[in-house]
């Protein structure tokens, strides 16, 4: 390794294109850091997308399948193949965070924190990789999701705005919907991606707890009422809209209340109510 400081080798990690490359780069990165190797990021200029391989070929969101979890492994690989795809994606947003915003007055506890993130997405992406392979398959073997950066590129003017909408919009949707994967997997008896899902999970409670932690300290710093600060952003900078039920448990672990998204999921309702 011969960057200096962790904005550098950030940078290294989001300018790899092969995407086991890019994990296992990450992975290096983050024992690095841990072992007091690297200075805290100095400003650095990072590319505004980052490196990816030629394969998988990305298609927009309307263009993908859906999969279906049976027995038959098709569905099963596709479903793994979808989440290998925002978890590689996970990787550079967790660099990009560490990199993105030296200007914001973080604490190293920052650092520290999307570092073990980064290190985290970067298992999750392997270990889905991995199973792929004992699947038959391969990570790039079919098209993927194009657009899971645009919330990067979204919220790059301000770590307020990333924080509100990566880890406690998109993170904590995460914490929603997999635990009904893990179960429909292990119905269908594979308990292998099952137990990598059930990891990802237990991870990922622990991310949307970060961006929390993080959220609030900007919040504290700009003197401004963290409820109210993350349904404004949400609203002005998220398209999606935040589609409930909750998984109010796994969001409580995380140290994220209803108070915020109680009410952005009845806007959700409302909307689709007028629409009929
Ligand atoms: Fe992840
Ligand atoms: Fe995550």
């Amino acid at each position: 390794m011969t960057s200096s400081d962790i904005g550098e080798a950030a940078r290294t990690v989001l300018s790899t294109a092969d995407a086991r490359g890019k994990a296992a780069a990450g992975r290096a990165v983050a024992t690095a850091w841990r072992d007091g190797g690297l200075a805290m990021p100095s400003r650095v200029t990072l590319p505004d997308r980052p490196a990816r391989p030629a394969e998988p070929p990305l298609l927009s969101p309307h263009a993908m399948r859906k999969r279906k979890i049976t027995a038959a492994p098709a569905g099963r690989i596709a479903l793994l193949h979808a989440i290998a795809h925002i978890e590689l994606n996970a990787v550079d947003l967790a660099w990009d965070a560490v990199a993105r915003f030296p200007d914001a007055g973080f604490p190293r506890a920052y650092v520290d924190d999307w570092v073990r993130v980064a290190d985290e997405e970067s298992k999750h992406f392997l270990l889905l990789a991995d199973r792929l392979e004992a699947m038959g398959s391969r990570y790039g073997a079919m098209p993927a999701h194009d657009g899971l950066w645009q919330a990067a590129e979204q919220t790059m003017d301000d770590p307020l705005a990333r924080h509100a909408v990566v880890p406690l919009v998109l993170e904590a949707r995460g914490l929603d919907v997999t635990p009904a994967m893990v179960a429909k997997l292990r119905s269908v008896g594979d308990d292998a991606s099952a137990d990598i899902f059930q990891i990802i999970y237990d991870d990922e409670i622990g991310h949307v707890a970060v961006g929390k932690r993080w959220f609030d300290y900007l919040c504290i710093q700009r003197g401004l009422e963290p409820v109210s600060t993350w349904q404004e952003i949400v609203r002005a900078r998220f398209r999606g809209g935040v589609k409930p039920p909750f998984n109010v448990p796994a969001r409580e672990a995380a140290g994220f209340s209803s108070a915020f998204y109680g009410p952005l999921g009845e806007e959700y309702e409302a909307a689709r109510r007028d629409k009929r």
